[in-house]
C-alpha cells in the first residue's frame, strides 16, 4: 500500500480527443462545449466533481479547445453588461461558473490515447489519489457517481472504477472487468479487457468513465505499451495496477447517458429538458406532435 494521503481533492478530466463521432459539430467547437439543453456537457461533469468534494480540476486539453477554459473563467464584458441591464440572475449564473473550481489545464500535444492523457496530469496530481471523469458520460444520480467512488476509496484505501451492467451483446463497446464479487455491487478486480468479444468477456460489468485512482497508476501507464489503435489505453494501465495494488469495481447507483453518441445525446437532452419545470410541458407537446406525425 502506498503511503500517500487518501483525501481526494483533484480530478482529471481528459478532453483532448478529436470527437469524430460528433462531426461536423466538432470541427470548430470542442465536443465538451456542446450543450445538454443549455448547459455545456463539460459543466455537468465539473459540477459532478465539485459535488464530490473536488477542489482542483485538471483539464487535459488540446489545440482549438480554448472555449472550455473561457467557460470556467469570468466574462467581464458580458457580466458587466448584464449588471447594467439589471439582468442580475443571468450575471450571477455566469459568475458562478467562473467560481466553480480551480481549473488547471495541460495540453496533450498528440492524441496518444486516454491512458496517455491521464499520464499528462502527473506533474499536477503528484503523489495523491485522484478522480478521473470522462466527458462523454453523463451520470444522473442522487449521490454524484464520483462521490460514491470517493467514499469507497477513503474507506478501503483502494483504487476503484465505476461500473454498470450491460447486455452481453454490448460488452464489445467497453472496458470490462473480471474478478471476485465481494458483495452484490463490489468486485475485487483481477482482470480488465478492452472491448472484448462477448465470448471473451470476464463479466458484464462495463466501465463507462468514472475512476478514483491511486497515484501508482502513473508508473503503470509509463510501463504500458501502445495497444489498440497505437494508443496508450487506460484499461491496460489499470490491468498493471490490479497486479500491484488492490483494485475494486463498484456498480454505481444512477442513470448513465452516453452523450458521445448521437442517440445517447438525444436521450440525455430529452431527459434533462423534461426535468426543467419551465420546459417540461412544452417538450411534451413537441414530442406528442412529432410522434403523431402531424
Ligand atoms: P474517445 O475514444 O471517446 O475519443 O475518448 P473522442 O475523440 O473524444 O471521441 P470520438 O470517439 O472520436 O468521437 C474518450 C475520452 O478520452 C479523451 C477524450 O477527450 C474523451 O474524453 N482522450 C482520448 C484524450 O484526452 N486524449 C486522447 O488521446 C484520446
Amino acid at each position: 500500500m502506498a503511503t500517500h494521503s487518501s483525501k481526494i481533492r483533484k480530478a482529471v478530466i481528459p478532453a483532448a480527443g478529436l470527437g469524430t463521432r460528433f462531426l461536423p459539430a466538432t470541427k470548430a467547437v470542442p465536443k465538451e462545449m456542446i450543450p445538454i439543453v443549455d448547459v455545456p456537457m463539460i459543466q455537468h461533469i465539473v459540477e459532478e466533481a465539485v459535488r464530490a468534494g473536488i477542489e482542483d480540476v485538471i483539464l487535459i486539453t488540446a489545440r482549438h479547445k480554448e472555449a472550455i477554459e473561457n467557460h470556467f473563467d469570468y466574462n467581464y464584458e458580458l457580466e458587466d453588461t448584464l449588471d447594467k441591464k439589471h439582468k442580475q440572475e443571468l450575471a450571477d449564473v455566469s459568475r458562478a461558473i467562473g467560481k466553480m473550481c480551480n481549473l488547471i489545464s495541460i495540453r496533450q500535444k498528440n492524441p496518444m490515447g486516454l491512458g496517455h492523457a491521464v499520464l499528462c496530469a502527473e506533474p499536477v496530481v503528484g503523489n495523491e489519489p485522484f478522480a478521473v471523469l470522462l466527458g462523454d458520460d453523463l451520470i444522473d444520480s442522487r449521490v454524484p457517481c464520483t462521490r460514491q467512488l470517493v467514499e469507497i476509496y477513503e474507506r478501503e484505501h483502494a483504487s476503484v472504477v465505476g461500473v454498470m451492467e450491460v447486455p452481453k451483446d454490448e460488452v464489445s463497446k467497453y472496458g470490462i472487468v473480471g474478478g471476485k464479487m465481494l458483495d452484490p455491487r463490489t468486485m475485487h478486480v483481477d482482470r480488465l479487457v478492452e472491448k472484448p468479444a462477448p465470448k471473451d468477456a470476464p463479466s458484464r460489468f462495463a466501465i463507462p468513465g468514472r475512476y478514483v485512482l491511486s497515484p501508482a497508476i502513473f508508473q503503470c501507464l509509463k510501463e504500458t505499451r501502445p495497444g489498440k489503435g497505437g494508443e496508450i489505453q487506460l484499461t491496460d494501465g489499470l490491468q498493471l495496477l490490479a497486479e500491484r495494488e488492490k483494485l475494486l469495481a463498484y456498480q454505481f447507483e444512477g442513470t448513465r447517458y452516453d452523450t458521445g453518441d448521437r442517440l445517447g445525446f438525444i436521450d440525455a437532452t430529452l431527459a434533462f429538458a423534461l426535468r426543467r419545470p419551465e420546459l417540461a410541458e412544452g417538450v411534451r407537446q413537441i414530442m406528442t406532435k412529432h410522434l403523431s406525425g402531424k
